[in-house]
């Protein structure tokens, strides 16, 4: 299958759920051109797949990603960044419509927090330590980290980390509202597939509209998000799902969505 066929993740499903795991032990999991490429391709896979109504991205218990591969970008030009738009790839992932759980453990440091920031939720192993240290290697976030983490935790907070490069531990980033949860370690992963799986048991197009919704909130002005959640949930009336979902409730059963 296409997923033997990965050099820096390995891709696996359980029943709804996909999960991509970055498996580069040797470099802390570093993003290097090859894992933006087979970690896009296989998430759009799974984006595809009807049958798949979440996805885990996870790393190892010591680095979900230790950043950018900085042994790659060491030597690229200015000309080279613009032309071979280096991180460009990346976006993909964050458009796709299927809810994103990063699960994470160990570091999460630059663009390996960014990619966490492209998951719709994080949950975070007691051990996780996030950061945006590219100032320390004269450079600035290129992945979305001054954005998304300034608007995940507040400017005072962003600052802090993008101008210091320290790293902050899993409470101090579920306190300043990065993380959804923390749990511990060995937990991680199960506590994440769970997740994932309630995810993936709702209504796929109620899902979709949900956290498109909540994208845009992320994306825009409040009046222009609450236009768009209203013409959203207006048309959820023309599924099936919210017939059945209304009526088993009504008739107190569990609803069996999916079937218009
Ligand atoms: C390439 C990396 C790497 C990285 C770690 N390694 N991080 N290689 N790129 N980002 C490699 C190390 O070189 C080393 O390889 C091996 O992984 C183990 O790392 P150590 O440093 O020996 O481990 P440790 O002492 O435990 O320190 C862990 C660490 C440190 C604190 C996470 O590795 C670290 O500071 N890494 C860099 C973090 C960083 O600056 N990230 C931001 C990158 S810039 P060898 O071969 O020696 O064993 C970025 C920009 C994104 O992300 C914006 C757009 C692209």
């Amino acid at each position: 299958s296409v997923e033997s066929d990965y050099e820096t993740i390995l891709v696996r499903r359980e029943e709804r759920v996909g999960v991509i795991t970055l498996n580069r032990p040797e470099a802390l999991n570093a993003l290097n051109t090859t894992v933006a490429r087979e970690l896009v391709a296989a998430a759009e896979e799974f984006d595809r797949d009807e049958s798949i109504g979440a996805i885990v991205i996870t790393g190892s218990e010591r680095a979900f990603a230790a950043g950018a591969d900085i042994a790659e970008m060491a030597g690229i030009s200015f000309r080279e960044a613009h032309l071979g738009d280096f991180v460009g790839g990346w976006a993909a992932l964050a458009r796709l419509r299927t809810p994103r759980i990063a699960a994470v453990s160990g570091y999460a440091l630059g663009g390996g927090c960014e990619l966490a920031m492209m998951c719709d939720l994080i949950i975070a192993a007691d051990t996780a330590k996030f950061g945006q240290p590219e100032i320390n290697l004269g450079v600035i976030p290129g992945m979305g980290g001054t954005q998304r983490l300034t608007r995940a935790i507040g400017k005072a907070k962003a600052m802090d980390l993008i101008l210091t490069g320290r790293m902050m531990g899993a409470e101090e980033a579920e306190r300043a509202g990065l993380v959804s949860r923390v749990v511990p370690a060995a937990a991680l992963l199960d506590e994440a597939l769970k997740t994932a799986a309630v995810i993936a048991s709702k209504s796929l197009p109620s899902v979709y509209a949900a956290k498109e919704a909540v994208d845009v909130a992320f994306e825009t002005v409040l009046a222009e998000g609450l236009r768009f959640e209203k013409r959203a949930f207006y048309s959820m009336f023309a599924l099936g799902d919210q017939k059945e979902g209304m009526a088993a409730f009504l008739e107190k059963r569990k609803p069996d969505f999916g079937n218009d």
